[in-house]
């Protein structure tokens, strides 16, 4: 068994958006000119749009998967994956890269999907890893569905919602990092911690609506303010 699935190991849930990525060569999405990747989110992120034009918007998905593979992860997904050699660390994602996966984390979950998976649209079961292919209007499932991008569209449900609020119930410390806390239902994940844990967020910017009073603030790119943080938690934890 290893050190990181001992029951007995502090908790750490880390509530992670774009801003994580942002420093791999990832954009976020709330940039100065309002657009991701050039388009409006309902041009390629909604259910309206994929009814309306499939092949724009499996082209858009299949462009971010491009730049998925060829992003690699940066100084903050590698901190956090060492911060499991003294922490049980639950990493809750509202990205749908794979960095984390590729720095070492061992619990990953995707509150929004992930891109290098497809998905049928007439079988959510049937989900069907990428590797270097793209979606093509065509693809389908043993079914005969077309094959969507595993993703969360805007109006569309987050299934993983109930597991993630349920680990952030449980967590020692809350760790938040480049997330602008603008999409619910994530961002309520924040007020779920229990009153008696240790509350951080690591962003440039820190967000309106962090509560200064019971949040720790750095801001800091997660690249500098992750390692700095990850260093003290597990300074700490040795020191125990
Ligand atoms: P946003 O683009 O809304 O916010 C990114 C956050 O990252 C902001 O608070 C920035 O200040 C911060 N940031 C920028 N550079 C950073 C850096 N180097 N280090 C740390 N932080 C940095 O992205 P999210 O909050 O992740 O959903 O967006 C949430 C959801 O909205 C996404 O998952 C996506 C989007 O629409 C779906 O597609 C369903």
């Amino acid at each position: 068994m290893s050190l990181s699935s001992s029951p007995s190991l502090q908790r750490v849930v880390v509530i992670s958006g774009a801003g994580v990525s942002a420093e791999s060569g990832l954009k976020t999405f709330r940039g100065d000119d309002g657009l991701w990747e050039g388009h409006r989110v309902e041009e390629v992120a909604t259910p309206a749009a994929w009814a309306a034009d499939p092949a724009r918007v499996l082209r858009f998905y299949n462009e971010r998967r491009e730049q998925v593979r060829a992003a690699r992860p940066n100084a903050a997904h590698r901190a956090l994956a060492e911060l499991e050699q003294g922490y049980h660390v639950d990493i809750v994602t509202q990205n749908v890269d794979d960095l984390h996966e590729r720095a070492g984390s061992s619990r990953v979950l995707h509150l929004h999907g992930e891109i290098m998976l497809a998905r049928s649209t007439i079988d959510a079961g049937c989900l069907i890893p990428l590797g270097d292919r793209d979606i093509s209007l065509g693809d389908t499932c043993p079914l005969g569905g077309q094959l969507r991008p595993h993703v969360v569209w805007f109006g569309e449900e987050v299934p993983a919602m109930a597991a993630a609020a349920e680990l952030v119930s449980q967590a020692g410390i809350l760790l938040c990092v480049g997330t602008s806390l603008q999409v619910y239902p994530a961002a309520s994940l924040v007020f779920l911690a229990p009153d008696e844990a240790r509350r951080i967020v690591v962003d440039p910017h820190i967000p309106e609506v962090v509560p200064r009073t019971i949040f720790e603030c750095l801001a800091r790119p997660a690249s500098e303010g992750v390692p700095l943080i990850v260093e003290e938690l597990l300074r700490q934890g040795a020191d125990k």
